[in-house]
């Protein structure tokens, strides 16, 4: 079935750059924007504070059925998350909550429990969605897919840069090893693995400005508009 709105979906490992990208292009179309990642963070967190386990299918399921989220915009920019009334915004942007994520996202009852949850984000005028599987399970027939990709050195050296800029101490070696497990574990999951879209424009981000990128970007959503 064909949606009434466009939507624009941008596919890709950690640290390709999909979320300033995604950012930018809705911002300069002036659509809305799914950070689908988002979620599988929020139910990550929701999991641990609850004491249920990352496998424990049954009980992962029911938590995100019932998520109790919400992505609050914010007067001076941003957008505050709240998970049951609590402010989690830097919460579930740790290294930590990725991993977790990225574990609870295997599971197959929480992956169909939160598909109708993305797609009602789809509303006038339109949507850019972010993640692994938007291209190829939440919005097949999308307007317009892109698949970023950057090797795993350069991602690994964007968040060292990212977390050094906050003051955070990490290695890069760790963050190489780290992306690359995550990589894999997103890739071979049985349940919506992180692949692009047959009909998705890939693009190597390893040496593009972010300028560059958001231009082919919206190059391509106006050629299929
Ligand atoms: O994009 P992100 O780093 O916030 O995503 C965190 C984890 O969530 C990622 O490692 C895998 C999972 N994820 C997913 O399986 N499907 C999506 N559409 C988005 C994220």
């Amino acid at each position: 079935m064909m949606s009434q709105f466009p939507v624009l979906t941008i596919d890709g490992p950690a640290g390709s750059g999909k979320g300033t990208i995604a950012e930018q292009v809705a911002k300069a179309l002036g659509w809305h924007m799914l950070d689908s990642g988002a979620l599988y963070r929020l139910v990550a967190i929701a999991a641990q504070k609850k004491n249920i386990s990352f496998d424990d299918d049954k009980n992962l399921t029911a938590l995100a059925k019932k998520l109790d989220a919400v992505f609050v915009p914010c007067e001076i920019g941003g957008i505050e998350v709240r998970l049951e009334d609590e402010d989690v915004t830097l919460a579930i942007r740790t290294e930590d909550c990725g991993r977790m994520a990225s574990q609870v996202a295997a599971n197959k009852g929480v992956r169909k429990a939160l598909l109708q949850r993305q797609r009602d984000y789809l509303v006038s005028p339109g949507l850019v969605a972010d993640g692994r599987d938007m291209g190829t399970v939440v919005f097949p027939n999308a307007t317009a897919k892109v698949f970023l990709t950057a090797s795993a050195e350069e991602r690994a050296k964007r968040r060292f840069n990212q977390l050094n800029e906050k003051g955070v101490d990490v290695s890069l070696a760790g963050l190489i090893i780290d992306i690359q497990e995550r990589d894999l574990r997103d890739m071979s999951r049985t349940e919506a693995p992180m692949v692009a879209a047959s009909d998705a424009i890939t693009i190597d981000t390893s040496r593009l400005s972010i300028e560059a990128v958001v231009e082919q970007v919206l190059a391509l959503v106006a050629k299929n508009q």
